[in-house]
């Protein structure tokens, strides 16, 4: 039984000198690591200190309905001054995160890993480190609020334009996301909590020599990194918490809501671990010190290896403790991804969120989800209480968050093996806000 109780407030942080207003859990950032194994009972009480409501939502784990944080779906608003227990058996091992499930909040400072430990671990590694990556607006002279609004202005204005005025534009883009890589604007971008000039040291330092093994969270809002650690290659292991049999790379895209682990042996010295936001110019930083190198030494956060050998989803193949065995004909459910800046009508079917029609499943079967970006720009599409096979392939990986390019159609096969109501949306959080999320729903026993 793993206890803790978080209280959730306003708080300052100090990023690059600067004393900023955000909201966060126990005035940390990120929160405090909670970490349990698969197998234990969980219990988690809120304290929300907060000025408005708030919830909890443990991305990535399937458990059941009750506990999975989203208000008016699962759960009522925790209100201000009340509390609430979440109390859950964690049913996976590997690297998830919480966060809340109510507006634009997730865009403050409510972001906290949740690992939870394999008891049957087959990836040896001397060191272990947590790397939370996230866009930073809050308390820098403007709020996301704020800033959906002016997005939304943008966007109306840019409907306004001629072809002209749109073509002589500068939008962040990248041949990677397929064009428009995202539309809010972050003065900062942080690697557990910490901005480039002040880069977090990875602690305790391993020895040279040791294997590490680095997990990777996206909590950005509207940011996918590219990453790669100057000086080596990388051994990815895990996408979004399950194994994947073992695969060298030198860089790998980490969209919003996804996690990667991956191991490297470390050689002596200082190494930067970078993380370029993908179509912006703009990067996160940490070090990766070995305890045979003296500190000080300046490390500069660039690695060619960022523009080396990729990370492609059609690259992975599920680690044989977790493939699923789909049915060769599951049944199929098509979803459009749809809308766009220029009203800021994002949605699924042609349908915000509040209109959207709830897609019905039945206990026990197998679907795939033909999920279609009819838009003109990338998403990140998180499902709630399941983890899916990626594709119809066997032996696809196991994800629950997925980046779809624009004009690409991504197969999410599961079993409907949770009964309940579960969100399926886009993890940027001002599409999210503009309703780009749909609920899937089935009763009874799987
Ligand atoms: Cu991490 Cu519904 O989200
Ligand atoms: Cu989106």
């Amino acid at each position: 039984l793993r206890i803790l109780i978080a209280t959730v407030r306003p708080m300052t942080w100090s990023v690059a000198s600067d004393e900023l207003m955000t909201w966060g859990y126990d005035a940390q950032l990120p929160g405090r690591l909670l970490r349990a194994t698969a197998g234990d009972l969980v219990e988690v009480t809120i304290d929300n200190q907060l000025p408005e409501a708030t919830s909890i939502h443990w991305h990535g784990l399937a458990i059941a309905n009750a506990m999975d944080g989203v208000p008016g779906v699962t759960q009522a608003d925790i209100e201000p001054g009340a509390q609430f227990t979440y109390r859950f058996v964690v049913p996976d091992p590997g690297t998830y995160w919480f966060h809340p499930h109510h507006g634009l909040q997730l865009e403050r400072g409510l972001y906290t890993p949740l690992i939870i430990d394999d008891p049957d671990e087959h990836v040896v590694a001397e060191a272990d480190y947590v790397l939370v990556l996230d866009d930073w607006l809050d308390g820098t002279g403007t709020t996301p609020e704020e800033e959906y609004a002016r997005i939304r202005t943008a966007g109306m204005e840019m409907g306004d334009m001629s072809d002209m005025d749109h073509n002589s534009m500068e939008m962040a883009s990248s041949p990677l996301l397929g064009g428009d890589s995202g539309d809010a604007r972050h003065p900062f971008h942080l690697i557990n909590g910490r901005p480039l000039d002040d880069p977090a040291t990875l602690d305790p330092l391993p020895r040279a020599g040791d294997r590490v093994r680095l997990r990777f969270i996206n909590a950005s809002a509207d940011t996918a990194y590219r990453v790669a650690v100057g000086g080596h290659r990388l051994t990815v292991t895990h996408t979004d918490g399950f194994p994947v049999e073992p695969i060298d790379v030198d860089a790998f895209l980490i969209g919003m809501g996804e996690r990667y682990d991956v191991t490297l042996v470390v050689e002596s010295g200082a190494w930067p671990i970078v993380a370029l936001a993908e179509g912006k110019d703009q990067r996160a930083g940490a070090i990766l010190r070995t305890s045979d190198t003296k500190p000080g030494r300046n490390v500069l956060f660039e690695a060619t290896e960022l523009d080396g050998v990729w990370l492609r989803y059609a690259d992975l193949i599920a680690h044989e403790r977790v493939r699923l065995e789909p049915p060769v004909d599951p049944i199929s459910i098509d979803v459009a991804l749809t809308g766009g800046m220029m009203r800021t009508d994002w949605g699924i079917d042609g349908r915000s969120y509040g209109e959207h029609l709830p897609i019905e499943l039945e206990a026990g079967r197998w679907y795939s989800l033909n999920i279609a970006n009819d838009t003109s720009m990338w998403h990140p599409i998180h499902l709630h209480g399941h983890t899916a096979q990626l594709g119809r392939a066997a032996g696809g990986v196991r994800n629950d968050t997925v980046n779809i390019l624009p004009g690409v159609t991504t197969e999410l096969v599961f079993r409907a093996d949770n009964p309940g109501q579960w969100m399926l949306h886009c993890h940027n959080a001002y599409h999210l806000e503009a309703g780009m999320a749909t609920v899937l729903r089935y009763g009874g026993d799987a």
